[in-house]
């Protein structure tokens, strides 16, 4: 391989060289036919495969989010969802996905939280290992990202995290370095600086990355992360998206007047010489995964999703057993977030609601209760004809001054037009659509975005505005522009054309159009008494509550943790009138729950991709059991959070002051109660665990399932270490395994502790304490009955590695 690999670096001229090192265009790395070399188109994201457009003609399977993945804690289905994504990619032509997402859940606020996978470094390195190993089995790459101390999203550009080497090597970097051992061939470098320098440019690239853990993969810059052309000549081996603005001409001028080593370059063109073999994009095609069927893609969603919900509370109301009459409530469970905001987001060709998963099996009646807050949602397409074809959808029209460059029939009323054909070069962009009002009233029509704005209805042009953007982050601007609308009185079955123009402005890699509309409806408070009045005669009530992409997305952090509009307030007065309230919670990340000792049941689903209403039917009615576990912890009050501030100081510094001590670790050193502790989770049977036995590093656990149902269990070691020495946390993750067993079954847990767990990072490298530790084994960080010393054995104690 590097024979192949020297060559053809020996056979390529200095540009033909500058051209590979950036991208092609926005989600494709170069190629050059004169080697064979074809472009590599890559794409988003960690939950699903978007492909090279953001288009809802080109669908994908959407996946529980990274969080949601965590919460299984089960690298056996990691495996096969790798295989899914795989299969994905290759679908759609694409040679790598951009995730995992492995920065960690520092604080609850993080917008990317729900894309993260876990608060802790060991849970978070596991799955993002086992995710890894399994889509690159398939020939595609993965690309574990960002490298590192990306945790947050303010000033995610600007932001320069002051963060100590200890924490860096055992909270931030662990992750990273096991993706390098799973043999990543490719990570994506960070927008952020970390102790004084981006991370494009930093000597984090170097040691460990490239040195001490000998990655030989391609390091991309996210996307616009590269700062300079100077930037060559350090870690970062691809600018990205192209086509090249800073590595491309000056580049080749800073290398001429040998002010950047050509030895720079071919160390870069190297490894994206050794990635395209690896992918199959030189003469060796890659072998193509089995594709899934969209049953089998459907059912595996579906498990996962279903693996993934955590059962947090049950007074004995969950399995729902037959009842006649369910009350359905909430905003969300007609039209839940199966994802989160930003790159992660795919467009699935199909998605089950709650309100579609539940009334297929049980007999439900459905009040949103709430209004789903002042942000008015996409048209849906059923109602709007594309008045060129005649179709169900709308029309968008590429206009150059008052020239139509083309016009496209499109299905989804979201527009996210990235600056590549057609829309490059265009002067506005225009959508039509002819909306059929389906019911009588007021409508409220309107358009999200920015830049110059007109909306016209059968032909009066009610807006005509230069709408400026909330804020300054690319992704901020195209996923959470400002909305416009107007009010318009409709009969049943009434016509209106609706037409947008758009100018878009050069400057933004996106542009992101959406026609909006909310139908007419109930006053806040009808629509609120209705609700209750459904839950006080119903047998069961199910409240689905959650937060909206204007809240937890990509681009910013989140302000509070509360759900947004009355949702609170409708979860009280519902448990107020029926003791068996079961809430759902569809959020990716912690929320405040003030009702939660007022209600039977609270499950929460994350972000649980396409198949959320059959996964949570399954798990209601007892087909499955909730089989997830949190892979963070939820707090009773924003107040009690002890690592929460993300923004910066006026210097841009974020300190990580509290060290190791990040996720349950803080907690346990603050000494406050979280609402539910990390690792918790119930299933629908129980346990007991005895008989801990301890061979070197392998601790091994007999478990009885004492219930009347077979069930699923995670049984998590944790380390400790009394009276030492060194500042550590109250207590760490050091391994677990998940098992099952049948009602009155026995399993055994076997759980390898790596060696890694009983190390710290010192100025000298990594250390054992001498000593015995202390080995917890239970069901979650709080729950912890078997206890034993165990003691690293003597070829590490002591050894620096
Ligand atoms: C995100 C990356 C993503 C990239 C390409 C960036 O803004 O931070 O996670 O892969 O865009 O969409």
């Amino acid at each position: 391989m590097t024979d192949t690999v020297d060559s053809l670096l020996a056979s390529l001229d200095l540009p033909a060289k500058i051209l590979l090192i950036s991208g092609s265009a926005f989600f494709r790395f170069a190629g050059d036919p004169d080697i064979g070399l074809a472009e590599m188109p890559v794409s988003d994201g960690p939950s699903g495969v978007r492909g090279e457009h953001w288009d809802e003609r080109d669908s994908s399977v959407s996946l529980p989010s990274g969080t949601a993945l965590a919460a299984t804690w089960d690298r056996e289905l990691l495996s096969r969802v790798g295989g899914l994504i795989a299969a994905e990619a290759r679908r759609k032509d694409v040679y790598a996905v951009l995730g995992p997402t492995i920065n960690l859940q520092r604080s609850p606020i993080g917008g990317r939280h729900f894309e993260c996978l876990s608060e802790d470094p060991l849970l978070t390195a596991e799955i993002a290992d086992a995710y890894v190993r399994s889509v690159q089995a398939h020939g595609v790459s993965a690309c574990p990202k960002h490298y590192v101390a990306n945790d947050s999203e303010t000033d995610r550009f600007t932001v320069d995290v002051q963060v100590s080497d200890r924490a860096l090597r055992e909270v931030y970097l662990y992750p990273f370095e096991r993706s390098v051992q799973a043999g990543a061939w490719m990570l994506m470098a960070a927008y952020n600086a970390v102790n004084g320098a981006t991370m494009t440019e930093n000597r984090l690239l170097d040691e460990p990355l490239k040195g001490e853990w000998g990655f030989d993969g391609v390091v991309v810059s996210d996307w616009s992360a590269i700062r300079s052309t100077a930037a060559a000549a350090d870690g970062c081996d691809v600018a990205m998206p192209g086509p090249a603005r800073l590595w491309g001409a000056p580049l080749l001028d800073a290398v001429r007047a040998g002010r950047i080593p050509e030895s720079a370059i071919d160390d870069k063109v190297r490894r994206i010489l050794r990635f395209a073999q690896r992918v199959g994009a030189l003469d060796d095609p890659a072998p193509v995964p089995e594709p899934f069927t969209d049953a089998a893609a459907q059912g595996l969603v579906r498990e996962a999703a279903a693996k993934a919900m955590v059962l947090v509370r049950n007074d004995g109301v969950l399995p729902l057993a037959n009842p006649a009459r369910v009350a359905l409530l909430g905003t969300a469970a007609g039209e839940p977030r199966y994802m989160g905001g930003g790159s992660a987001t795919v467009i699935p060709s199909h998605t089950s609601s709650p309100l579609d998963g539940l009334s297929a099996i049980l007999p439900v009646t459905y009040v949103a209760g709430v209004h789903a807050g002042d942000e008015l949602s996409p048209v849906p397409t059923g109602l709007l004809t594309d008045p060129a074809t005649g179709r169900s959808g709308l029309s968008v029209r590429y206009l150059d001054g008052e020239e139509i460059r083309t016009t496209e029939h499109r299905t989804a009323s979201r527009l996210m037009l990235f600056s590549h054909p057609p829309a490059a070069g265009v002067t506005a962009v225009e959508v039509h659509g002819r909306l059929r009002a389906d019911v009588a009233g007021d409508w409220q029509i309107g358009v999200a975005g920015v830049g110059a704005v007109t909306l016209t209805l059968n032909g009066d042009t009610v807006l005509d505005e230069l709408i400026e953007p909330t804020g300054s982050d690319p992704a901020e601007i195209a996923l959470k522009p400002p909305q416009r609308s107007v009010t318009r009185g409709l009969a049943a079955g009434e016509e209106l054309d609706i037409v947008v123009r758009t100018a878009p402005d050069g400057g933004l890699p996106l542009i992101g159009v959406t026609l909006v509309a909310r139908r007419p409806q109930r006053t806040a408070d009808e629509e609120f008494a209705a609700a209750v009045e459904a839950a006080r005669t119903a047998e069961v009530a199910i409240v689905v509550v959650g937060t909206t992409e204007q809240i937890e997305s990509e681009g910013f952090d989140r302000t509070d943790l509360r759900l947004p509009g009355r949702q609170d307030e409708l979860v009280a007065a519902v448990a107020a009138v029926n003791p068996r309230t079961v809430v759902v919670v569809n959020s990716g990340s912690p929320v405040e729950m003030p009702w939660r000792d007022d209600v039977a049941a609270i499950l929460l689903t994350w972000f649980p991709g396409q198949e959320f209403g059959s996964a949570l039917a399954d798990v209601l009615t007892g087909l499955t059991e909730p089989g997830g576990r949190l892979p963070n912890t939820w707090p009773v009050t924003i107040a009690d959070v002890p690592v929460l501030r993300t923004a910066p100081g006026a210097d841009q510094t974020l300190a990580y002051d509290e060290g190791i001590h990040v996720g349950y670790r803080a907690w346990l050193k603050s000494g406050v109660e979280p609402a539910y502790p990390f690792g918790h989770g119930l299933g629908y049977t129980s346990w007991q665990l005895r008989d801990l036995s301890i061979a070197g590093r392998t601790a091994v656990v007999r478990i009885r399932n004492t219930g009347r149902r077979s069930g699923r269990q995670v049984v998590q070691a944790y380390l400790s270490r009394p009276d030492s020495a060194v500042d550590r946390p109250v207590r760490w993750l050091a391994g677990f395994a998940v098992v099952e067993a049948d009602a009155g079954e026995s399993a055994t847990a076997v759980i390898e502790l790596p060696q890694r767990a009983f190390e710290h990072w010192t100025d000298d490298g990594w250390r054992v304490e001498p000593g015995a530790f202390r080995l917890h084994i239970g069901t979650s960080v709080a729950d912890l009955p078997l206890v034993a010393d165990v003691r690293p054995s003597a070829e590490f104690a002591g050894v620096a590695r």
